[in-house]
């Protein structure tokens, strides 16, 4: 059986959690789990907000007869159409033949396109309103966050947002659902890793979303993934972290992400990060890219404004995991960095120079000459990695504003 939790009057959860799934997307590890969240709205009419991913079908639907008994479903509000929320849909259709299908225009489309369905489906504009009795709901378009077809959903009458992904975190929720019923402390790096993974990419978009509700009152953040946030403090620290991230602002802080075949390049690195240290830098993270996972690398690269990279040169390229890395944070438009970088190579180096060709193709400040290491350390080069440590700390711990496309020396 199932004890429904009323979140505020009429507004049930019956969302999942999943324990059992390695990566999500099949790319991004989930040692905590995660939630796939869905909540009913039990008014005159009754409308379902997001479904759940395919697999959780079955307890998914026993939670909604629970609550409906034989009562159909209105409408299915679908702010969001990828397949972590819309896997249950054709198993709601078959079982609530009635329901109505509501969702911007790029939704309708998407809604053929993976499921087939082209009945009963509503499509709203931006700030067009659906009465349920006493409850209203506007939608608002957030194309974007982080597919195109994104909206969010807002009930006027009891200040509740329904967001989609944004706001969302990794992590299953054990026992409690509200933030009022959880330590949350274990969710803040999962809200963090979320959007640098999945979200990150589109950092305007959400500034969009969040500037169209600046002047809105929301008391209820209701996210397909993680707490459903309640409590005053967290809604505003949820809202200002979204806020941050979006505009690539990050805190002082340091990541050294480097590969290392035998630990040549890797002594670099510890030069450099022990040297940012004795200035007085205390968040320094070092990724070996060879053992940390990208999305957790990902995620101290949002966190921190200071990036330091290395690589070995290997087959006259970047190391592979450094390759892999580089590409990822200039796919997700990474910008607003102190960056440096540094390389190591046994006959021919080419490290160096690809890492200055990616750190031109990026919105970073550039600090110093690249560290450049023939073989193993020498007075000369660990002078150098030195100067780039220390001059790191400096930028890292100043409220100085970074400059893009700049390179700045150093002493
Ligand atoms: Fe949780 Fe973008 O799906």
């Amino acid at each position: 059986m199932y004890n429904p939790l009323e979140i505020n009057k009429d507004l049930f959860y019956v969302g999942v959690n999943d324990r059992t799934t390695e990566l999500f997307e099949n790319l991004w590890p989930l040692p905590q789990g995660v939630s796939y969240n869905s909540y009913l709205l039990r008014d005159e009419k009754v409308a379902l907000i997001d479904t759940v991913e395919i697999g959780f079908t079955d307890v998914f639907l026993k939670k909604l007869e629970v609550l409906l008994g034989d009562k159909p479903i209105d409408y299915l509000i679908i702010n969001h159409m990828e397949p972590d929320h819309t896997g249950a849909l054709l198993f709601l259709l078959n079982k609530y033949p009635n329901i109505k299908f509501v969702g911007s225009a790029r939704i309708a489309d998407m809604l053929e396109g993976f499921y087939g369905v082209t009945n009963n489906v509503i499509i709203v504009k931006e700030g067009e309103e659906l009465s349920l009795g006493k409850h209203t709901l506007k939608f608002y378009m957030t194309p974007m966050v982080h597919w195109p077809e994104t909206m969010m959903t807002y009930v006027q009458e009891t200040k509740t947002l329904f967001a989609g992904d944004a706001f969302g975190t990794f992590g299953t929720l054990d026992g409690g659902v509200l933030d009022s019923q959880l330590n949350v402390d274990k969710y803040w790096d999962e809200m963090v890793r979320y959007y640098s993974n999945i979200v990150g990419k589109y950092g305007g978009p959400v500034q969009k979303a969040l500037q169209k509700f600046a002047d809105t009152e929301i008391a209820t953040i209701c996210s397909t993934h993680g707490p459903v946030w309640t409590v005053k403090e967290n809604i505003e620290k949820v809202i200002a972290l979204y806020d941050r991230m979006s505009k690539y602002e990050a805190d002082k802080g340091l990541v050294i992400a480097y590969g290392s075949m035998y630990g040549n390049t890797e002594q670099l690195a510890e030069a450099i990060a022990s040297e940012a240290a004795a200035a007085g830098v205390k968040n320094i993270v070092m990724h070996n890219l060879s053992k940390s996972n990208l999305s957790y690398v990902i995620q101290d690269v949002f966190k921190y404004k200071g990036l330091i990279i290395g690589s070995p040169t290997y087959n006259a390229r970047l190391f592979p995991a450094v390759q892999n890395l580089i590409d990822e944070l200039s796919n997700k438009n990474l910008k607003n960095r102190y960056f440096g970088y540094f390389g190591g190579y046994s006959w021919a180096g080419t490290s160096v120079r690809l890492l200055g060709k990616f750190a031109d193709t990026m919105q970073f400040e550039i600090l110093c000459n690249p560290v450049d290491m023939k073989q193993s350390m020498s007075e000369d080069v660990y002078a150098k990695a030195k100067t780039l440590g220390s001059n790191m700390a400096m930028k890292v711990l100043s409220d100085d504003e970074i400059v893009p496309n700049k390179t700045t020396d150093c002493e």
